[in-house]
């Protein structure tokens, strides 16, 4: 019997040129906005000067603990009543956790999985538009936010319903002007996030469909985006696989690519997509031989098999375990050991991975030597 619960933002806008509708959005969830954004705050001047008594809390990186007690300290001081989160996944995960916090109180510790007390957020949080400016996490429709610990060197999540946003805004225009770089990691990254969820055994029929046309567009355009970040047809594709995969992991669940990402992005500090895309291949051959094996349903291979399908018109699972691996190397992603992972840090590194949420997830259950073998496979 299928039973599943399906949690999203209350109101998705899609489309370039809707950041025009985000002054009169804001207006109708506070007076007093505090906007999260990105580490060179003038590059959306035009945007967040639309917002009037609003405050500017800057995020130049992946966001750590310590700079959610900042922007949290911005948010009091400044009275915030809605958040506005404007930039690539770190801004929004930054924004709602604000958000959370802001109405909640307290330390991030207290809330954080993993290393923290994990308590509930039961709180409403204050209400975030989370407008994305890069194509990769699907953060505006999820209900969790990220952040390092460099003193545990692991990434973790608060993570609750009560952060999903009120508004996800979603501009392809906006995400035109990012570097080839920052186009491929978050766009391999997006596409993993929708692959992860449709071979795990919590997938569901609603996730199940947003994850075929996120595969699809991410096969037909990703190439495309990044040989001319200028395309905005290709842009478009991209935001909405982004946002289509942001539904489908918070609402089925990812994969070992992700359960090794979420440990050796605090380990590596290299950016999350160039982890994901370097070990998916791998994670995708383990996967299927398990499932040739017998070691898992063999829906699994069927599922690859679709996945090969929606990238390249071959219904054979290699046929896009293969088209991941150049796609990946085309845009420029390189073995784990190029983003500084060394044979020695493997075994930690893989213990780590399997205890990870996001392996949960795995159509297969993968203990710490299966990790060993995925990351050597990837260095
Ligand atoms: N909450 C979730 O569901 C979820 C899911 C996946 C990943 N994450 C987290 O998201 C973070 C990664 O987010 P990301 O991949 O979007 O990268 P990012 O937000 O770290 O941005 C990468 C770089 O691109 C720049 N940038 C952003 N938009 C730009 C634009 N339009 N033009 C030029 N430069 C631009 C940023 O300033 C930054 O230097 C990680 O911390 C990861 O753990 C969260």
């Amino acid at each position: 019997m299928e039973s599943f619960v399906f949690a999203t933002s209350a109101r998705i806008e899609f489309g370039a040129g809707r950041v025009a509708q985000l002054p009169q959005l804001v207006a109708g969830l506070g007076a007093r906005p505090l906007v999260v954004t990105g580490g060179r705050p003038q590059r959306l001047a035009a945007v967040t000067g639309s917002l009037t008594d609003s405050a500017v809390f800057a995020v130049a990186q992946e966001p750590t603990f310590d700079i959610a007690r900042a922007g949290l300290a911005a948010a009091l001081s400044h009275g915030a009543d809605v958040v506005v989160g404007l930039g690539g996944g770190s801004v929004l995960d930054t924004a709602k956790i604000i958000a959370a916090l802001a109405s909640n109180g307290g330390d991030p510790l207290d809330y954080a999985e993993v290393i923290g007390a994990g308590q509930p957020l039961s709180r409403p949080a204050l209400p975030v538009v989370a407008v994305p400016t890069t194509s990769g996490t699907g953060s505006e429709v999820t209900a969790n936010g990220v952040l390092a610990a460099p003193e545990h060197s692991v990434k973790v999540s608060l993570r609750s319903t009560t952060m999903l946003p009120r508004v996800a805004l979603v501009d392809p225009a906006l995400t035109l002007d990012l570097p080839p770089a920052v186009t491929a990691h978050s766009g391999l990254d997006a596409l993993v996030q929708c692959v992860e969820p449709f071979v795990t055994p919590f997938a569901n029929p609603l996730t199940d469909g947003f994850a075929r046309t996120g595969i699809a567009r991410s096969g037909r355009s990703l190439r495309r985006a990044y040989a001319d970040g200028s395309d905005l047809a290709a842009r478009t594709d991209l935001a909405l696989a982004s946002l289509l995969s942001g539904l489908c992991l918070a609402n089925a669940k990812l994969g070992a690519a992700h359960g090794i990402a979420a440990p050796a992005g605090g380990l590596l500090g290299a950016p999350h997509g160039a982890i994901t895309a370097a070990v998916m291949p791998a994670v995708c051959r383990h996967n299927l031989a398990a499932a040739r094996a017998g070691q898992a349903p063999r829906a699994v291979e069927e599922r690859y098999a679709e996945v090969g399908y929606l990238l390249t018109g071959r219904r054979t699972p290699e046929a896009g375990i293969e088209w991941f691996a150049q796609t990946a190397a085309l845009l420029g992603v390189e073995g784990l050991a190029s983003y500084g992972l060394t044979e020695a840090q493997i075994p930690a590194l893989a213990e780590a991975s399997a205890r990870s949420s996001s392996s949960k997830g795995n159509p297969v259950s993968l203990t710490p030597s299966d990790f060993e073998a995925i990351l050597t496979e990837s260095l």
